[in-house]
């Protein structure tokens, strides 16, 4: 709650400026995100709604902020209710809601299907965040009806229906000062508790005992929350060995095994900005010669990433730039085939780099792990032309890929997967890599805010045997 009184003039700016692109007559209704349950009468951990957060600041449940183009905003709340706080906690309540937050007014939620005919009536526009939240257009249908209800009395009912998703995803796509800032402090955190993995997965090999995946998720945990981060961004990976090569293996309980690799892809989130940053690291913190080929190989790839990311660069830019440099490295270490596949520029074009490396480099990164923010610029929505997959054989319909701006946050995060397979030399197989960081886009190229955990491979060798 004191983060939402101290930065109360970060939200209101950004209530202005949606405000500003509502049109005249547009109104947004914005929800936060409902409770959930996990099972009988236990709920999963609340987080609020991103959208909603970005322009509240506001995390309790039960909350939704109207905003008119005019820039009056009203938050509905949970009404102070002394019996509900002691079992579920503190609510501000709408009395103090108004100096906390800085909105215009604040009423009880249990106002909500009341006021909003009102606030909807003799206005022209509704918007709100389109396929988002369940059951939301049912709601809005039923305010619609209400005002129309009152059409007789010479009231206007709004005739059209907008998407906020669209205008509040290009404020988003660009991070403030104050988001940069929180992001910085969340990739910290999540780079400490990489190392802290790293060093606890050593450390109890060296002394005998036996590993899990589960224990250096732990590890993870323990750092993450002893620094305040309220939940994990996503669900961690913790894969050991050949797990690794399962894109969205979860920490579970296979050994980790001295001799082997371990991927760890896990990042915190920290006052609802996510880090998402990815390592991977010989168990007992000594790269056996093939492993490190292809460390080397992975690392080689995120440098040419990162020095392709840029204000000016295309969001594709980086990933061409990591491909690049994988094709080559799969051709010189034997992966590919240079008799069967020819050069580095024949693999690019056949696709033949995808079974080992099958997803993209970068996504958006913000308060969603896979943050909004369209990837192609809306002014270039329309520029296509169309290419055919060289092994589906389907035609894909190609847009210009979003022109990096100073400000937007991408993550690199380059990978090689080598599953067993006859033309593939058994040196490699089973050996999972990931190199994942997080990036603030700079003019003159980007910031790299989470390597506070090291990438090159004897550094890593290095704080392993701290
Ligand atoms: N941790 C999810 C991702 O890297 O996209
Ligand atoms: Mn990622
Ligand atoms: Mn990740």
């Amino acid at each position: 709650m004191t983060q939402a009184i101290s930065n109360a003039h970060i939200y209101a700016a950004r209530r202005a400026h949606l405000a500003s692109q509502l049109g005249e007559g547009g109104v947004a209704i914005i929800p936060t995100a409902p409770e959930r349950a996990r099972n009988r009468d236990s709920d999963f951990a609340y987080r609020h709604d991103s959208y909603f957060y970005y322009l509240t600041g506001f995390t309790e449940p039960n909350a939704w902020l109207v905003l008119d183009a005019t820039g009056r905003s009203t938050l509905f709340c949970q009404p102070k209710d002394l019996e509900r706080e002691t079992w579920d906690g503190y609510r501000l309540g709408p009395n103090a809601a108004v100096a906390a937050l800085g909105v215009s007014a604040a009423v009880s939620v249990a106002e909500l299907d009341k006021q909003l005919p009102q606030l909807l009536e003799n206005q022209h526009t509704v918007w709100y965040p389109f396929a988002t939240h369940k059951g939301l257009e049912t709601r809005v249908d039923g305010w619609l009806n209400a005002v129309r209800a009152r059409v007789r009395f010479g009231a206007q009912c709004p005739s059209q229906q907008r998407d906020a998703c669209g205008p509040l995803d290009d404020m988003r796509l660009v991070k403030d000062a104050h988001e940069q800032d929180v992001m910085r402090r969340a990739a910290h955190i999540s780079a400490q508790a990489h190392i802290r993995a790293m060093q606890t997965s050593a450390r109890m090999l060296r002394a005998g005992q036996d590993v899990r995946e589960y224990h250096l998720d732990a590890e993870l945990l323990h750092e993450f929350r002893r620094h305040g981060s309220q939940f994990p961004a996503y669900t961690s990976i913790v894969a050991a060995g050949a797990n690794a090569c399962v894109l969205h293996y979860r920490a579970d309980a296979a050994p980790v095994r001295a001799g082997e690799l371990v991927l760890i892809d896990a990042g915190c989130e920290l006052d609802g900005y996510a880090s998402d940053i990815t390592r991977t690291f010989p168990a007992n913190g000594t790269f056996t010669g093939p492993q490190r080929d292809l460390y080397n190989l992975v690392l080689a790839s995120q440098d040419a990433a990162v020095a392709a990311t840029k204000a000016g660069a295309r969001f594709v830019d980086p990933h061409d730039a990591a491909v690049k440099v994988l094709a080559q490295g799969l051709l010189d270490l034997g992966l590919l085939r240079k008799a069967k596949h020819g050069n580095a520029q024949d693999v690019i074009d056949t696709r033949a780099y995808f079974p080992f490396y099958m997803h993209r480099t970068s996504h958006w990164l913000g308060m969603d792990v896979h943050d909004c923010g369209s990837y192609v610029a809306p002014s270039e929505l329309g520029q296509t032309s169309e290419r055919k997959d060289p092994v589906s054989g389907e035609t894909i319909v190609n847009r210009p890929s979003r022109i990096l701006g100073e400000g937007m946050v991408l993550t690199i995060e380059p990978g090689l997967y080598v599953r067993p397979a006859d033309d593939v030399p058994e040196a490699f197989w089973n050996i999972g890599i990931r190199i994942e960081d997080d990036a603030i886009v700079t003019s003159g190229g980007c910031e790299l805010i989470s390597r506070g955990v090291p990438v090159v491979a004897s550094e890593i060798e290095a704080l392993m045997r701290g």
